[in-house]
């Protein structure tokens, strides 16, 4: 029994978790749906990116995914055994508006009607992002023209008619930071575009399309709660030097605090020194834009999964989606956490840098801080089988049970977060799934699937989530 042994004993979990913390799981329509060409769904970037040679590290497509669209049943019997509150999910854009513009798709509007109703069945609160990835291919530019943001205000409002009296809460755009960073500046994910930092626009013009697509949803009168999903990582420069420090800071500010600051304080942050060349396009954007993104949310989505070291010169080791080895030509890189234990993506195992988050947010946005709920948060584990046949994820148990206690305990009075209002946690993933650049080789589920037969079978860290929600 190693020391923290006792974090991960369900009832003593439970007993930290705030007073009617909600305790869900994650997954998004790219990853799980499959159905690509099924009830009139259009042909998104993730698509088409998908099917290019060399782009996906195990050559493998999302066609079919874990075939969710004709498996939603069986799945939501899952959640139901699992227990949770809330289920995440995300509703694809171009199943609900093919061409990325004109009037809903029937049939896309039908199966959601469908997932809804099978949740809400269940006793489930949906919570559904609007966008988590899947553009319409035939919107020309994608965020990188400032017209996908009035598409993007539009097919909410188709979403919000459809199903604003079921969903419980709504998330605009689900990390416009790995957006832009990964799918256009690195060309890590779809469209690929490589532009470094002339991808900014895409920031932009996702941020005034999340602004819009509030307005959207409050014109539309939904009875949920708005909010959006934010990636957030704690940076830390490697070591004592000036130019590590530069690059943190130059870090913090394109991965966190262009995408939180605007949101919650309806300003862009003060461009970090010596990079106000690099970084211009901050100083042209219209006050009329930054008053549509501020607007007032119901909460702020986090999703953590790590914190980021950064290091001045090129090097990192290489990452299974790419992303190392696309920073190559970058004066900077991702630098080593040898104290930490790693996940099989590689990342740093750190709980403790989700206090860390948290506290950071408390600090930067004080009472403009809307409640917080856990997006998402997990790990991917090769699998152990066990001599039953059963999937044995201690690693997962461990980093469900230290990130939980983790957050939960920064919040208590005398937290290193105390302060901020925590409403929910949300596991990434239920199922095993598309892992985008990284195809099927890295599994987050706390439910494995096989890709061959789409058997679902629950891993033990499902097993031990029960226990947990059943505790409460
Ligand atoms: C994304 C998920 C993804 C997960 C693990 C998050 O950044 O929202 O879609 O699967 O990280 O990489």
């Amino acid at each position: 029994m190693t020391d923290n042994q006792w974090r991960h004993r369900p009832a003593e979990l439970a007993a930290l978790l705030p007073a009617g913390f909600t305790m869900g799981v994650s997954t998004s329509a790219f990853q799980i749906e499959g159905g690509t060409q099924e009830g009139g769904r259009g042909v998104s970037t993730w698509d088409a990116f998908n099917h290019q040679k060399g782009r996906i590290l195990d050559g493998s497509t999302a066609d079919v995914a874990t075939d969710h669209y004709h498996r939603y049943p069986e799945d939501v019997a899952l959640l139901r055994d699992l227990g949770v509150d809330s289920y995440r999910f995300s509703l694809s854009w171009p199943r609900i508006q093919p061409a990325g513009r004109g009037p809903a798709n029937r049939a896309g509007v039908a199966f959601y009607d469908r997932l809804l109703d099978e949740l809400l069945a269940a006793g489930i609160r949906p919570m559904a992002t609007l966008y988590h990835w899947d553009t319409p291919i035939e919107l020309a530019g994608g965020w990188l023209n400032r017209d996908t943001a009035y598409r993007f205000a539009e097919y909410t409002f188709l979403a919000a008619e459809a199903f604003g009296d079921r969903v419980d809460s709504w998330i605009t755009i689900n990390e416009p930071a790995s957006v832009t960073l990964s799918g256009y500046a690195l060309g890590v994910h779809a469209p690929g575009e490589t532009l470094l930092f002339d991808a900014l626009p895409a920031a932009h013009h996702q941020l005034l399309g999340h602004g819009l697509a509030v307005g959207a949803l409050r014109d539309a009168g939904v009875t949920g709660g708005v909010g959006i999903a934010n990636v957030h990582s704690p940076v830390e420069p490697a070591g004592d030097g000036e130019e590590d420090a530069a690059y943190a800071a130059l870090f913090d500010f394109v991965h966190n605090r262009i995408f939180a600051d605007p949101v919650l304080l309806g300003r862009y942050p003060e461009v970090p020194e010596p990079f106000e060349e690099l970084l211009s396009v901050f100083s042209e954007i219209d006050p009329d834009d930054l008053r549509t993104i501020g607007a007032p949310l119901d909460f702020y989505g986090l999703n953590y999964y790590f914190p980021t070291r950064v290091a001045a010169g090129a090097g990192g080791s290489a990452s299974p989606d790419g992303t190392a080895q696309a920073m190559g030509s970058l004066p900077f890189h991702l630098a080593e956490w040898p104290e930490f234990a790693r996940s099989g993506f590689g990342w740093p195992v750190a709980p403790e840098y989700l206090g860390v988050t948290l506290r950071e947010l408390r600090e930067r946005y004080g009472d403009a801080l809307p409640p917080v709920v856990i997006t998402e948060g997990g790990a991917s584990y090769p699998d152990a089988v066990s001599t039953d046949g059963s999937f044995d994820d201690r690693a997962r148990i461990e980093y469900l049970g230290d990130h939980l206690a983790a957050a939960a305990s920064a919040v208590l009075a005398g937290g290193v977060a105390e302060g901020v209002e925590l409403r929910g946690y949300h596991v990434w993933s239920l199922l095993d799934n598309f892992e985008w650049a990284a195809g099927y080789s890295q599994r987050f589920g706390l439910v494995h699937v096989d890709f061959a037969t789409q058997d679902r079978t629950p891993k033990a860290s499902f097993r031990w989530l029960q226990r947990v929600l059943e505790s409460r």
